[in-house]
């Protein structure tokens, strides 16, 4: 296959699943161990990118790197520096997942601190480079339920204009959606809206379970759905929006190869899919790659990315005047 040409990378996009300390460029991480005397050689390539194997392993590396992230002004200069690259791809509106574990260790005065920051960088990254974030706290589920439940007061403290959606990431596999239910309800009731990782590596019962017992609006992935098409209709007819990351399901082996992905069928059978990078340079793309890619093996082109930019929009997390500002910027 020939080399993608990012062809894509000045038509406006909509990202709604971002990972922001997985978002973190590689040189960024090096530099900031480097001006903290930390020793992160284990996690990188002798190329400069990071070094692992499988899904589990991605996690820990994830994790080490995220070691360097030692306060709010570290995710001031993480976020700055993940918003400037994402504008470069054509990135008008993106949301992330932040993890009260990773700022302050799920104690809400430190994540207050940590969030604030973030904000702050989010503010001036929409007057520099003209993109908008929103926030999505997110459970770590390979900590438990009890972090879980940090996760949530966290959030239910903070939710608000910037901190809008609730989410759960990690390893999948580890216990059952239903677990997780305490902390949906509490962040539903504060009024933030409801997205978590399901079918990644999971198959159509994990899919099903995260629906009826975390009652999300969107779905992380949720691609193993497609092995029943009555789960895809039940989806397709509640209007649940799936954060698709073809290149991160190709990278981490969750599909064959990028032909055999299930985007185009889901989508064809009316579900709403939006497209997304998840850790980009964990798995070497950008929002312009998979936008070329997609052209390359599925032939979509200007109409269909078009339209998987106002289903991102539509189904956002962020107010209706923020909606609207965001409307005109992808005419
Ligand atoms: N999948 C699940 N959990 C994660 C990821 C991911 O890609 N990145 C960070 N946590
Ligand atoms: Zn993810």
């Amino acid at each position: 296959m020939t080399e993608p040409t990012s062809d894509w990378r000045d038509i406006p996009k909509v990202e709604l699943h971002l990972h922001l300390e997985g978002a973190a460029p590689p040189a960024f991480i090096r530099g900031l161990a480097a001006e903290k005397g930390m020793d992160l050689s284990a996690i990188f390539r002798p190329d400069g990118g990071y070094r692992y194997e499988g899904f589990e392993h991605f996690l820990q590396v994830y994790e080490a790197a995220c070691q360097v992230l030692t306060g709010p002004e570290e995710f001031r200069r993480l976020t700055l520096a993940v918003l400037e690259e994402s504008a470069s791809q054509g990135v008008v509106y993106t949301e992330a997942f932040l993890s009260p574990e990773f700022c302050g260790g799920g104690d809400v005065g430190a994540w207050r601190e940590y969030l604030a920051a973030i904000q702050d960088a989010a503010m001036q990254a929409e007057r520099d480079f003209g993109i908008t974030l929103r926030g999505c706290a997110t459970i770590i589920r390979h900590l438990g339920p009890d972090k879980g439940r940090d996760t949530a007061r966290c959030a239910v403290e903070t939710a608000g204009d910037f901190l809008t959606g609730f989410g759960l990431a990690g390893a999948e596999m580890m216990g059952r959606p239903g677990d997780y239910a305490w902390s949906f309800d509490a962040a539903r009731e504060a009024g933030l809206r409801l997205t978590a990782h399901a079918g990644e590596w999971g198959g159509p019962d994990m899919v099903a379970d995260t629906i009826r017992d975390l009652k999300v609006e969107r779905i992380g992935h949720g691609i193993n759905a497609i092995r029943d098409l009555a789960l895809v209709d039940d989806i397709a007819e509640k209007g649940i929006v799936l954060e698709v990351c073809p290149g991160s399901n190709v990278f981490l082996g969750a599909v064959p190869s990028w032909k055999d992905h299930p985007l185009p069928k889901l989508m064809a059978r009316g579900v709403k899919c939006t497209v997304s990078t998840d850790d980009p340079p964990f798995f070497h793309t950008t929002m312009s790659n998979e936008y070329d890619m997609l052209e390359q093996v599925f032939d979509f082109g200007e109409s269909e990315f078009r339209h998987l930019a106002e289903t991102g929009l539509a189904g956002a997390f962020c107010d209706e005047a923020t909606r609207e500002r965001v409307r005109k910027r992808l005419a």
